[in-house]
């Protein structure tokens, strides 16, 4: 494992996604006891919920995890503050730039490694100081760049002198074996662990990611700015062609669009609404059939990318 990864306190280089209304302090706990990095999502959630989350870690782990903070949230001045005061071992960031937090953040002692979707963000964030960089290919669940992440992943590591972890479309060993040969110092997953036992979304966005196919998901919000991978449902379909009718139609009701997403995902996590709720989820769904623990999904995980870093690929060879 690289240096940075082993200053993580990891046994294992593998991140959780910090995933808004779905990673939990019990999903991070639990990450971090099978010996990866754990990270609570706090999306757009108020502090005190976020402290809550903290303090579930606390209680149930004494090994290292984070925090991903969204910076468009409008709570995010309290959010730091939580994290500052729980001296959480790593705040991964999304949607916006970190850098008026860092020197908080490092004076507390907490890595700051942001997501970025393209070299000249990562180049930018390798700037204002942050540890590491998670690249992320829009093969991935949540919101999404245009990048792959096969393409996205040696480009930044040629681009920066600090460490990449790859995320997007990573589901198992062969997949943390490729990530690593194209330079990462490690993965983030989101998807593979929406199925894991200690994720507690409702059961029927459980079994719709457990059921998908390689072909079911698509981009909703890409007209008004904000792409996000989801399942295909009546939701994401409808809220597609919503959006491409107020774009051909040039009548500005994007406000009217904006609204059909607001709260989705909170309502698929909760009560399981696929009308309305946004089931999130990565194209590398279709690759996972099985409810399983967090320390059988990193054991399995890290066994078949060590056989594949041993002895050569798995499946057709040439
Ligand atoms: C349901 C869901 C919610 C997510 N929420 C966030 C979030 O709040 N902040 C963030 O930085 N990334 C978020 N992500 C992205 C994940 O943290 C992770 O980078 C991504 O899932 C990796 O790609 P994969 O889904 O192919 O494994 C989310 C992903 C999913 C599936």
């Amino acid at each position: 494992m690289s240096p940075f990864m082993q200053s993580l306190g990891l046994k294992y280089p593998i991140f959780q996604g910090g995933m808004a209304w779905v990673a939990n302090g019990e999903l991070a706990a639990a990450v971090a006891n099978a010996g990866g990095l754990g990270i609570i999502g706090s999306g757009h959630a108020p502090a005190a919920i976020v402290a809550k989350e903290i303090a579930a870690a606390k209680a149930l782990t004494d090994k290292p995890f984070g925090v991903n903070v969204m910076l468009l949230s409008p709570h995010v001045e309290e959010v730091v503050q939580v994290v500052l005061q729980a001296q959480v071992a790593v705040v991964t960031t999304g949607a916006g730039n970190p850098a008026k937090y860092i020197p908080a953040f490092k004076a507390a002692g907490i890595k700051v490694i942001p997501v970025v979707p393209s070299v000249g963000l990562a180049r930018i964030m390798e700037r204002v100081g942050v540890d590491a960089v998670i690249a992320e290919g829009m093969e991935s669940g949540g919101h999404v760049g245009s990048m792959t992440t096969m393409a996205l992943i040696p480009q930044v590591v040629d681009a920066v002198n600090i460490p990449v972890i790859a995320a997007g479309g990573i589901g198992d060993g062969r997949g943390v074996a490729a990530a690593l040969m194209l330079g990462a110092a490690g993965v983030q997953m989101g998807t593979r662990f929406l199925a894991a036992k200690e994720c507690h979304i409702h059961e029927k966005y459980k079994a719709a990611v457990l059921k998908a196919k390689d072909i079911d998901t698509l981009v909703t919000g890409a007209y008004i700015g904000h792409p996000a991978r989801v399942l295909k449902n009546k939701m994401s379909r409808q809220f597609v062609i919503a959006e491409k009718s107020a774009a051909v139609h040039d009548d500005n009701d994007f406000a009217a669009v904006e609204e059909i997403a607001n709260g989705s995902l909170r309502r698929a996590v909760e009560t399981g609404d696929d009308v309305t709720g946004s089931y999130m989820a990565g194209q590398i769904a279709g690759l996972i059939k099985t409810e399983t623990d967090c320390a059988t999904i990193l054991q399995e995980t890290i066994a078949q990318a060590q056989a594949c870093l041993q002895h050569g690929v798995t499946g057709n060879y040439l």
